[in-house]
């Protein structure tokens, strides 16, 4: 079966690789679902979950949101060949659409053995709250100011769990704006949340600081008291090196060309920013964690000069390789929200082996990189389709009808050697297999 290899053995235990993660893709489910059963050390129990596509039952997804009828599923597939820091990853990735795990991976193994530098900062998020209703802004400013003491006293009160945990409260100011709806002060708070995402603690707690915040201001009134989905205290950053014996020549002056595409123009640069996203919202969704809320932020970091630039940044060093860099804010938990009741999150990061939401950021980068590496190489060299296509073929097979593996393999097959992937020409070629086979 493919390129597979076998686990080694060290001492009776097992050892496995990533680079025994090579062809993952040429298995069969049921083998890929073994294989990572041996390397995540996956329970009975758990195997079950992932075996089950209908895991979410209905009483639970009935309580992660309101009028539930059912659940809808996404594939979960798994990156291959990320080395970041030194340190080997599988990476749980959840998405509808194709090669966008094949690519993640290709980006990944065309940057090893070096692999990818990471580092993110500390999980700081911001919370705001609005008083609205105010003759002098600044004025209010100076009183809460004056308060500074009282204000950080109950808001530490307020984090005092997170505290425990080694975050917590960590600085508060404020900023005066004046609106067409009159002046308005937004006093703004930065809470170390540590392993969660932080929104429902940043929440809970402007909620309960508000109406002191009130009673110092003396004047006005508390509106809004919410978590900023800009976290742009809470970035990561990664880094990789594509040789230019690896990758060719051509494909480092094609991507420079398309990195400076995206540079001048908006709507390449949309879709630039799009092609990093694939791979980070696959992450997000299979963890369990809040995907808009890291789509809300990476677009407000794209624009934050005024320009809406590229997430990405390429460069040729001095030897004539590849440089790519990536820094974005990126809010992802490992524990709260709804990772609590969702299996498959628990066992993504069981596979994951982060061990903590800082870790998990840099994960994110790295396959937001990776993506983008990838796409940028097939677009500026072969173009996207021919990988693309290929992988989508297999799709277009199941929509036009194929029901065993073999027809679904044959017509994948014959739309590759055609060159042509519609559905109209994968009904064409189901209709002919079946009437070859009726005359046989
Ligand atoms: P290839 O050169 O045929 O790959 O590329 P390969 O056969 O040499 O294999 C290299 C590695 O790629 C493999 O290593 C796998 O890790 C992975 P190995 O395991 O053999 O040691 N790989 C696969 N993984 C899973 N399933 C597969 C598979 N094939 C290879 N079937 C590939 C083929 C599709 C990877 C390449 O053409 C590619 O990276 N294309 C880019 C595709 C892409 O970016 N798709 C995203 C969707 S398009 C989009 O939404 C974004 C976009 O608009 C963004 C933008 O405009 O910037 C494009």
């Amino acid at each position: 079966m493919g390129v597979y290899m076998q686990p080694t053995k060290k001492n009776g235990k097992l050892i496995i690789k990533m680079t025994e993660f090579s062809g993952f893709y040429k298995l069969s489910v049921e083998e890929r679902i073994a294989r990572i059963k041996e390397y995540a050390q996956l329970s009975e129990a758990e195997l079950i979950v992932l075996k089950n596509t209908g895991a979410l039952k209905l009483d639970v997804a009935n309580r992660m949101a309101e009028n539930v009828i059912s659940a809808t599923h996404l594939p979960l597939g798994l990156g291959t060949n990320f080395k970041i820091n030194g340190k080997e990853y599988v990476v749980p990735m959840a998405v509808e659409e194709s090669s966008v795990i094949a690519a993640a991976s290709h980006g990944a193994k065309l940057s090893l053995p070096l692999g990818f530098e990471a580092h993110a900062d500390e999980p700081i998020m911001i919370g705001q709250v609005q008083i609205v209703g105010l003759k002098n802004a600044g004025d209010v400013a100076v009183k809460l100011e004056s308060k500074k003491t009282e204000i950080e006293k109950i808001a530490r009160e307020l984090t005092k769990n997170m505290e425990m945990r080694g975050g917590g409260f960590r600085r508060f100011y404020t900023r005066a704006i004046k609106t067409e709806r009159g002046e308005m002060l937004i006093a703004y708070f930065e809470i170390d949340v540590r392993d969660s995402m932080g929104a429902n603690t940043i929440n809970t707690m402007l909620e309960g600081i508000a109406p002191s915040l009130r009673e110092y201001a003396e004047e006005g009134q508390i509106r809004l008291r919410i978590v900023s989905n800009f976290a742009d205290k809470r970035k990561a950053r990664a880094r990789a090196i594509w040789k230019k014996e690896t990758i060719g020549e051509e494909a480092i002056e094609g991507i420079l060309d398309a990195y400076t595409f995206a540079k001048t123009d908006i709507y390449r640069a949309t879709t630039h920013n799009k092609g990093i996203m694939n791979g980070i919202d696959a992450l997000a969704i299979a963890t369990g964690n809040d995907w808009r809320a890291i789509e809300a932020g990476a677009h407000a970091y794209a624009l934050r000069s005024g320009k809406y630039q590229p997430l990405t940044h390429y460069e040729k060093n001095k030897e004539g390789n590849l440089v790519g860099m990536i820094e974005l804010p990126i809010a992802l938990g490992i524990v709260g929200g709804s990772i609590n009741s969702n299996s498959i999150a628990k066992i993504a990061l069981k596979i994951l082996n982060v061990k903590n939401a800082t870790e998990l950021a840099m994960v994110a980068v790295c396959i937001g990189l990776a993506n983008n590496f990838a796409a940028l190489k097939a677009l500026s060299t072969e173009g996207i389709q021919k990988g693309h296509m290929k992988l989508h073929a297999r799709n277009l097979a199941v929509i036009v009808g194929a029901s065993t593996d073999k027809e679904i393999d044959e017509i994948a097959l014959a739309l590759e050697r055609r060159g042509t992937y519609t559905a109209d020409c994968a009904r064409d070629i189901l209709k002919e297999i079946r009437l070859d086979r009726f005359f046989l």
